[in-house]
């Protein structure tokens, strides 16, 4: 007998699937729905040109509906554009419904999957979907709603809904309230992602509230708006065959010629004739789109492969910026010493891409000398916290020799030490190894870029590690002559028979030599202090002058 082949819908599929999309235990249920909805309040804010305020409130509220889990409430506010009402059922309780698909620009949502997804979790596990509150600034009073994913029919439902008045121009809150676990440190922690979140978002206020600790306002370090670069089309070799059909369905009843200038980047009249002599026909090139057969199509997908084309624009990424990162950095408590590398963009497997890296070491770091390192991932400025092992960032941090540059380091592992590497890929397209967007994959090509920025960090970083060990050395050989000095001097006093006077000059000039004299410790002190209030001076009159100028190039910082 026939088996009965059914086909289900895609919020079927993804219900049953939560755990790919970064549902598969409590505590990365409360950080995956925590992570979309900062990163679509993020997204949303850059693309209005509005300097984000997101506020995170996360709760306890009891016991949870499945064993092991507790109640938790997630609520995240912004002040964005908000959302059109009729637009709320896509946005929260239907599976790729996105704004950004395939556009080419540097977002962090890219699917559209992650924050239905959110809502199906909180259906399955506590019955009930999301609360929305949002106003556009056109609306007169806000609109709240709860809304649930119809998984039959991947399309969201309202199941409340009314007006209220708020006290916001324009703006979101979403609250969930999901079965989970809170974890705060480590790997997979709340706290460890809202630093890195705050670290590559230096426009960004964040607040937040975790159970009953005190509220944390991290102020945004820079006011500068972030612009997005105009997305550029997708250049030939970043595609499969498969995209480049659905590519060709996307334009419809166009004419080759103009198919292939208007939908790719580095495809013109100049580069016609090196398709045809790459197998193209040239009569083709006057025919619609849609007359063209599917034999006809993959032999122009061919010849477009073959055809020597220039690499894409590397103007469709955005930079986080040295200046920017560096003052960011601070926001992590008190920095005894950080560098940071800015590279220029790069094209890596035909995709432009822009990798910077900072290194840091906190003065209150827990971590011992024989720790690993703490690495900070990220992609289009959203923190990775899972997967470490196979993500391109973890093997180009492995291929480096970093006990060249005087950190510890076991063969081919991550380096040891009370140090933290935050390593940043830019790119509108970028290829993660799985749907949950925790790992990116390790080209050669990407892992080599990644390899140059952590080298040139790692120059920057040897050069501060050198001049501390030569400080260090140095205090070591003043404090043997201290020793040792007197004895010399008491035994040569023996020998000559030297009068008591002329010993004590002796001991005091060997002090001064050695600056360890009270009178020249106080006057150097005394120098040193005037030298520091000058020094903070200039300082404070210059960021008076430079209030918002970003620009300044601070290569290496050092407390
Ligand atoms: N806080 C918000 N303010 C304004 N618009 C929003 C907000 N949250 C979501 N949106 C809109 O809803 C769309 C869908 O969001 P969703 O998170 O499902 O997809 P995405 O962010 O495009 O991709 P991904 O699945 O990778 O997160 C977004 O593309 C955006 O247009
Ligand atoms: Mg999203």
């Amino acid at each position: 007998m026939a088996s009965k082949i059914t086909s289900s819908s895609t919020a079927e599929y993804f219900s049953k699937n939560l755990q790919q999309v970064g549902f598969s235990s409590g505590t990365k249920a409360v950080l995956t729905t925590l992570k979309e909805a900062v990163d679509n309040s993020l997204d949303a804010c850059e693309d209005a040109e509005i300097l984000p305020e997101v506020a995170v409130i996360i709760e306890k509220k009891g016991q949870g509906n499945q064993k092991n889990m507790d109640m938790i409430r997630i609520e995240v506010s912004d002040n964005g554009p908000g959302i059109d009402p009729d637009d709320l059922p896509r946005v929260y309780g239907e599976y790729l419904a996105s704004s950004k698909f395939g556009r080419g620009r540097c977002s962090r949502g890219q699917q559209g999957i992650g924050i239905s997804a959110a809502t199906t979790w909180a259906q399955i596990t506590n019955a009930r979907g999301v609360k929305v509150t949002t106003k556009t600034s056109k609306m007169r009073t806000a609109l709240q709603a709860v809304i649930e994913v119809d998984i039959k029919k991947n399309q969201g439902v309202f199941r409340e809904k009314k007006n209220i008045d708020w006290d916001r121009p324009h703006g979101t809150t979403v609250e969930f309230f999901i079965d989970g676990r809170v974890q705060l440190q480590g790997e997979g922690g709340l706290l460890t992602y809202l630093m890195g979140t705050s670290i590559v978002n230096p426009h960004m206020t964040l607040k937040y509230k975790i159970n009953d600790e005190e509220e944390v306002v991290l102020e945004r370090v820079s006011n500068e708006k972030i612009q997005i670069p105009e997305a550029v089309p997708p250049h030939p070799h970043t595609m499969k065959l498969g995209e480049f059909l659905h590519h060709t369905h996307l334009f419809g009843k166009v004419n080759l010629d103009n198919f292939l200038k208007k939908g790719f980047s580095r495809v013109n009249e100049g580069t016609f004739k090196d398709l045809i002599a790459a197998g193209l026909k040239k009569p083709w090139l006057n025919e619609s789109l849609t007359s063209l057969d599917e034999g006809k199509l993959k032999t122009i997908y061919t010849s477009l492969q073959n055809a020597k084309l220039m690499a894409p624009s590397t103007r469709s990424v955005l930079s986080i910026g040295e200046a920017a990162l560096s003052k960011s950095i601070n926001r992590m408590g008190e920095v005894d010493f950080f560098s940071v590398v800015s590279r220029k963009p790069a094209i890596c497997d035909a995709k432009p891409v822009v990798v910077e890296v900072a290194i840091a070491r906190l003065k209150d770091s827990k971590q011992d000398a024989d720790d690993q390192v703490t690495v900070l991932r990220f992609a289009n400025r959203v923190p990775l916290q899972f997967d470490k092992a196979a993500c391109a960032i973890a093997k180009a941090l492995e291929s480096v020799n970093w006990r060249t540059y005087g950190l510890a380091q076991p063969k081919n592992s991550i380096p040891l030490g009370p140090y933290v590497i935050a390593v940043s890929v830019v790119s509108p397209f970028i290829k993660f190894k799985n749907a949950s967007k925790e790992t990116i994959d390790a080209s050669d090509e990407l892992v080599e870029e990644l390899r140059l920025a952590l080298i040139q960090a790692g120059q920057r970083l040897s050069r501060h590690i050198n001049r501390e060990k030569r400080a260090e050395d140095l205090e070591h050989k003043i404090r043997h002559i201290e020793q040792f000095g007197p004895i010399l001097i008491e035994g040569i006093g023996r020998i000559t028979n030297a009068p008591e006077s002329r010993l004590k000059k002796a001991r005091e000039g060997l002090m001064k030599l050695l600056g360890r004299d009270a009178d020249h410790a106080q006057n150097a002190l005394d120098l040193a202090v005037e030298k520091h209030a000058a020094q903070e001076a200039r300082r404070k009159k210059k960021e008076g002058q430079e209030a918002n100028d970003e620009t300044e190039d601070a290569k290496e910082v050092e407390a």
